[in-house]
C-alpha cells in the first residue's frame, strides 16, 4: 500500500526555486494497476521517483506498507529500492556489449551482502525472468540485435529480477510503436494479474491509461482525479459538508480540530521563481 499525503516538492538550482508538486495526496492499494497521466512537466516523474525512494528531498509523507520512506536510514531505503521496487524507464538502459541474460543478472552480480547469489544462481534466475517476459530464445543475444519492444522486455526482466512487489514505470512505451507498446501493456497486465505485482505506470498513451484499473490525473503539481477511493470519498464528503458546515458548527460547537480554520502556512505559498 502506497500512501502519499501533502507532498510538496521544489527543485533548487542555485538561487532558482522551481515549485513542482503542491500537495499531492494519492493512495495505491496492493495489487492495483494504476496509470498516471498529465501534461509534460506536471510532476509525474518527480512523484514516481519519490515513491521509488530515489528522492527524499520533499515535504509531506510517503508511506509504503506503513513505513515512512523519509524516516528510513540510507541502508533501509536502498534495500527498499532494490528488493521491493522494480523500475522501468522510457530508455531501456541496457549494456550493449553484454548479453540479455548478463544484463538482467548484472545488478545481482555486483551485489554484496546477505542473500547474495552465486554467478550461476544469478544467471539461472535471469534466464527464468527472461522466460517470464517471453524471451527464452534471446537469452544469449546482444540487445543490439533486438527490436525496441524486446529490449524493453529485457529491461522489464531486469526490474523483475529481485521479485519486486511494486513496479514503477515511467513512460515505458514512449520509445515504442503502438503494436510493441500494446505487447508491453499486456505483459504488465499479466504480471499484475498472475503475480500480484502492484503497477504504477506513467504514460502519455490514452490507450494504456484506458487499459488500467484507475487513471490518476496530475496537473500543475496536483492530483486532479483518481487519487484513490478513500481520498475521493473524503473530498466528496468535504464538498457536501461545506454546504451545511455553518449550521452544524453553530449547533454542536467546534469540537473537531480538523474543521477549525487553520491560518495559511506561509511555506505553502508559491515560492518566488527567482530570489536573486
Ligand atoms: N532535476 C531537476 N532540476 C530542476 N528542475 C527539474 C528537475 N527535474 C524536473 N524538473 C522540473 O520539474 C517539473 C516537473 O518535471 P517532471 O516531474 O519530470 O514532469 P513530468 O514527468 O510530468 O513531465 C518540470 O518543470 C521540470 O523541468
Ligand atoms: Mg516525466
Amino acid at each position: 500500500m502506497i500512501r502519499v499525503r501533502g507532498m510538496h516538492k521544489s527543485y533548487r538550482t542555485g538561487k532558482l526555486v522551481t515549485p513542482v508538486l503542491h500537495g499531492v495526496d494519492l493512495d495505491v492499494a496492493d495489487g492495483e494497476m494504476v496509470s498516471i497521466v498529465g501534461p509534460s512537466g506536471s510532476g509525474k516523474s518527480t512523484l514516481l521517483h519519490a515513491i521509488g525512494g530515489l528522492d527524499r528531498d520533499y515535504e509531506g509523507t510517503i508511506e509504503v506498507d506503513g513505513r515512512d520512506l523519509r524516516a528510513m536510514s540510507d541502508v533501509e531505503l536502498s534495500a527498499y529500492r532494490n528488493r521491493h521496487v522494480g523500475f522501468v524507464f522510457q530508455a531501456f538502459n541496457l549494456l550493449h556489449h553484454q548479453t540479455c541474460v548478463e544484463n538482467v543478472a548484472l545488478p545481482a552480480l555486483f551485489a554484496r551482502g546477505e542473500g547474495m547469489l552465486s554467478r550461476e544462481q544469478a544467471l539461472d534466475r535471469a534466464r527464468e525472468v527472461l522466460g517470464r517476459v517471453d524471451l527464452h530464445d534471446k537469452v544469449d543475444a546482444l540487445p543490439t540485435t533486438l527490436s525496441g519492444g524486446q529490449r524493453q522486455r529485457v529491461a522489464i526482466a531486469r526490474a523483475l529480477f529481485n521479485r519486486p512487489r511494486l513496479m514503477l514505470c515511467d513512460e515505458p512505451t514512449g520509445n515504442l510503436d503502438s503494436v510493441m507498446g500494446k505487447a508491453i501493456i499486456e505483459l504488465f497486465r499479466r504480471l499484475n494479474e498472475e503475480d500480484g505485482i502492484t503497477l504504477v505506470v506513467v504514460t502519455h498513451d490514452p490507450k494504456i491509461a484506458a487499459s488500467t484499473q484507475r487513471t490518476v490525473r496530475v496537473q500543475d503539481g496536483l492530483v486532479l482525479e483518481g487519487a484513490g477511493d478513500a481520498l475521493e470519498a473524503e473530498a466528496a464528503a468535504a464538498e457536501n459538508s461545506s454546504n451545511t458546515a455553518d449550521a452544524e458548527a453553530s449547533a454542536e460547537g467546534s469540537a473537531d480540530p480538523e474543521s477549525a480554520d487553520v491560518p495559511e502556512d506561509p511555506a505553502d505559498a508559491p515560492a518566488q521563481e527567482a530570489l536573486a
